[in-house]
């Protein structure tokens, strides 16, 4: 203890021989000095609390407490005047000593961060970018706190709303929604900033915004969250939608007059069809008769002309029953079920060859082809590809027909190929129009409508089907059963 005694020492005023001037002007100077050093950490203080988002704070921590230091040295230069505790001074001063220090040392460190730091010109351009991005955005952009006050927004908002900025800026957002959906929308809202993302708001629901005038339209709104040094934020973009609406309801219009146009149809033809069935029906009937009760009676061509009525007749008839089927299915909406379609075409050209055993014809078809399809239309698909390659490979000694599967990259592709009589590739399109026959009837028999069916089985499916093929060197059909993007 003895070695911090100031017994006998002398308070520091008798070094200014007590001169009353002098000793005043530096207690008045020293008071001064530590009044202003130990007001500035309240100033910082305040300053710190009110800037949440400086991003060093804890620098002004030291300088603070180095500034009560360095205030505090000066009240003991008042104090020694008249009190010899040097030690205290000299402690109070190595305390002093020991913050500057380490304040100034973390300084020295924290100054390639400072001076990373942006600059009010930087910050100003970044704002200037900013406005200019909310300006040119076509959407309504509002830019709301956690609060759920709108900080921010673009003259699109004013626009659509009607509202001035002004009369927005720090108002709940919930003014631009119809009040029904006010109260509920506050815990929406508040339920996002728990859980921020970029994402559709009400996806699937029917959202409405609300104008200065009450009146009320069709939005479509994204969120985006924005978390800066002064909170949590959410910008959305409104859009909207009414034209789109408007549009929708006018297609949906248009496709309820053209179902009911086409059921209206559907019926005429069904009932022409019928109608028309009947009188065939007659006319080969009665032919027949005609052979069978009087055909004595007619030469060699009569017998003929009527032999000619009847196959007219039946081919009519076969027409007619093609075109309704084309009908049926342009309409049918698949039912999908697993099917196996190297099962369904062997049945199918097992059945060709039952009608007709005494061709030769190879046929290779692939095993374990699973598709997800409606299996009665399948069947229709592979009995006219396959009802076609056995008829277009007719004259052939000997033919081959194949059924098999490619997979690639994108859907799986099947295909029924033969090596008969081909087509022309300049009109592999024309294939698939109804009545398109690009044989003479006589050379093979066809209503020319099977291919336009299984075509439209196929897109019915999502599908395409497409041909490929070359004069006497064979035909191939490809279909998928599903849309070019899927898998
Ligand atoms: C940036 C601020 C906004 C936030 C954070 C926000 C958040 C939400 C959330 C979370 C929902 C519930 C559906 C979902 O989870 O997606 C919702 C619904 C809704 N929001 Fe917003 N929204 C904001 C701005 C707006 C604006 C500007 C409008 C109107 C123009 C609006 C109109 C609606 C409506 C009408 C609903 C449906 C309410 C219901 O059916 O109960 N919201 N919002």
């Amino acid at each position: 203890m003895s070695a911090f005694s100031t017994a006998g020492m002398m308070p520091h005023g008798h070094c200014y021989l007590w001169d009353p001037g002098l000793v005043r002007l530096h207690v008045a100077s020293d008071v001064l000095i530590a009044g202003a050093y130990l007001s500035i950490p309240f100033t910082l203080a305040y300053f710190v609390r009110r800037r949440r988002d400086l991003p060093f704070p804890w620098i002004f921590l030291c300088f603070g407490l180095f500034i009560t230091a360095c205030g505090a040295t000066h009240v003991m230069e008042v104090w020694t005047l008249w009190h010899p505790d040097y030690w205290a001074s000299g402690l109070v001063k190595a305390f002093t000593a020991a913050v500057s220090l380490t304040t100034a040392v973390l300084l020295v460190r924290l100054m390639p961060k400072a001076l990373a730091l942006p600059s009010p010109q930087d910050l100003s351009e970044s704002e200037t970018r900013f406005r200019v991005l909310l300006e040119s955005a076509p959407d309504a952009m509002v830019l709301v706190d956690g609060g759920g006050a709108v900080c921010d927004l673009n003259s699109q908002v004013e626009r659509l709303f009607g509202y001035a900025r002004g009369e927005l800026l720090g108002r709940p957002v919930e003014l631009l929604m119809p009040e029904r959906f006010r109260q509920g929308h506050v815990a929406h809202r508040a339920g996002y900033f728990g859980e921020p993302r970029q994402r559709p708001m009400g996806a699937g629901m029917e959202l409405f915004g609300r104008r200065k005038d009450g009146s009320e339209f069709p939005v479509e709104i994204s969120l985006s969250p924005l978390k800066t040094g002064r909170g949590a934020f959410a910008l959305s973009a409104v859009r909207d939608i009414s034209a789109r609406k408007e549009t929708e309801a006018a297609l949906r219009r248009s496709m309820a007059d053209a179902d009911a146009a086409y059921k209206e149809l559907e019926t005429f033809s069904y009932s022409v069809a019928h109608d028309l069935r009947a009188p065939l029906r007659k006319i080969d009937a009665y032919s027949q008769a005609l052979l069978d009760d009087y055909g004595g009676r007619f030469d060699a061509q009569g017998t003929d002309f009527l032999q000619r009525l009847r196959r007219a007749s039946q081919t009519m008839a076969q027409l007619i029953d093609a075109l309704l089927n084309l009908a049926r299915v342009a309409r049918a909406e698949p039912r999908r079920e697993e099917v196996d379609l190297g099962a369904l075409a062997r049945s199918v050209a097992e059945g060709l060859r039952e009608g007709d055993p005494a061709r030769k014809v190879e046929l290779v078809v692939a095993d374990g082809v699973m598709v997800q399809a409606d299996p009665r239309l399948l069947k229709d698909v592979m009995e006219n590809l396959l009802g076609n390659a056995w008829k277009f490979t007719g004259r052939r000694p000997r033919a081959r027909i194949e059924f098999g599967v490619l997979r690639g990259p994108g859907p799986a592709v099947y295909f029924v190929r033969d090596d008969g009589a081909g087509f022309d590739p300049a009109y592999a399109r024309r294939l698939f129009s109804p009545f398109e026959r690009l044989h003479r009837p006589g050379e093979f028999p066809g209503s020319g409508i099977g291919l336009a069916t299984a075509q439209r089985i196929v897109q019915r499916h999502g599908g395409r089907m497409w041909a490929e093929g070359a004069v006497n060197r064979g035909a191939a059909f490809f279909f998928t059963l599903e849309p070019e993007g899927e898998r």
